[in-house]
């Protein structure tokens, strides 16, 4: 059976599915073309990332396809209900990533927190002392609230680590429960309750620092526009690692501009691989190009967990 990796897998997975007799194609094959590619070639399963889409009109016209799997947690670039009504087997591995996200919104908060993404772009032309005076005023995150927009597993790893610096955690979810967090210190575990808000307003307008964990919305609402923009402290930061399109961007673009909110970091845009160019630009917004799952620790962990999910479905 052949298996097309067109976002690529990693050497771990690619291993595993061979020791079980599959073929893995690692070729990118351009969206256009890949309906033919999967005919000519009788590809079994189609693994994808989130840059390659897999629509209706694949699911329709391949007929050797049973198995479409996503390398990743958001299914959004695939059509999973109409796939899994043709009959194919739709998987994705939903625990792999966690902690490379969370460590993500943590290093674009410690980043913002002292004005790095600003200084690392000047440090070469600018002068030291101008710019020495310029970042004269960051902030620690010790003792300051983080907002966690979405508590699920991702959202929760990310608690851990804000407990682990001494920041206060606030939840979201829609559910209001009580969910205790392990914190494993030194080979110790320290269990740390944190209560669950379902009320929104009060987890934004208690938060210095805000992070989203939710998947994009069905009818592709944004979470935050700009009511939720007015419910946040003055000179709140955003981040926003979850999904391009949870965070309205024009509102977000006001939001800065009007001075309320200090910072964003993003991950994730609406308009990716093509973000807007008036984000990228931005001197209060620090972007990196949607690299929360992208470890070398946690593309193993996603290929290991992808292949055993291929082997158990299709062998
Ligand atoms: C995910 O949903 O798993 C992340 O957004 C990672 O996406 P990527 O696999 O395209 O990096």
């Amino acid at each position: 059976m052949i298996v097309l990796a067109n976002d690529g897998i990693s050497d771990a997975g690619k291993v595993l599915l061979k020791d079980n007799g599959f073929i893995v194609v690692t070729d990118k094959v351009a969206q256009e073309d890949l309906i033919d590619y999967i005919n000519e070639n009788n590809v079994t399963a189609l693994l994808v990332r989130s840059a390659t889409k897999v629509r209706e009109d694949i699911i329709d016209n391949c007929n050797s396809l049973r198995l479409i799997g996503r390398g990743g947690v958001g299914m959004d670039n695939i059509d999973v209900e109409y796939a899994r009504s043709k009959g194919l087997h739709v998987v994705n591995t939903p625990a792999s990533s966690s902690q490379s996200v969370a460590e993500l919104v943590m290093g674009h908060m410690f980043a913002i927190a002292r004005f790095l993404p600003d200084s690392f772009k000047n440090m070469e032309e600018g002068d030291f002392s101008v710019l020495k005076k310029k970042y004269a005023k960051g902030i620690e995150l010790r003792g300051k609230t983080i907002g966690i927009i979405g508590f699920g597993r991702i959202g929760q790893a990310l608690a851990t680590y804000a407990l682990g610096i001494g920041m206060t955690v606030k939840a979201f979810g829609r559910k209001q429960e009580k969910v205790t967090l392990n914190l494993n210190i030194n080979e110790n575990i320290y269990p740390v309750d944190v209560n669950v808000s379902n009320d929104l307003s009060e987890v934004l307008n208690q938060s210095d620092f805000i992070s989203l964990h939710v998947p994009k919305q069905e009818n592709n609402k944004p979470v935050i526009s700009k009511g939720e923009f007015e419910m946040m402290k003055d000179g709140a930061i955003l981040i926003n690692a979850a999904r391009g399109g949870v965070i309205n961007e024009r509102d977000l673009l006001e939001a800065l501009s009007s001075g309320k909110i200090a910072y964003a970091g993003l991950d994730v845009f609406e308009n990716e691989p093509n973000p807007n160019k008036l984000l990228l630009q931005n001197h209060k917004i620090a972007c990196s190009p949607h690299i929360g799952a992208a470890t070398i620790e946690a593309q193993d962990r996603i290929g290991e967990e992808l292949a055993s999910l291929i082997i158990e479905k299709l062998k």
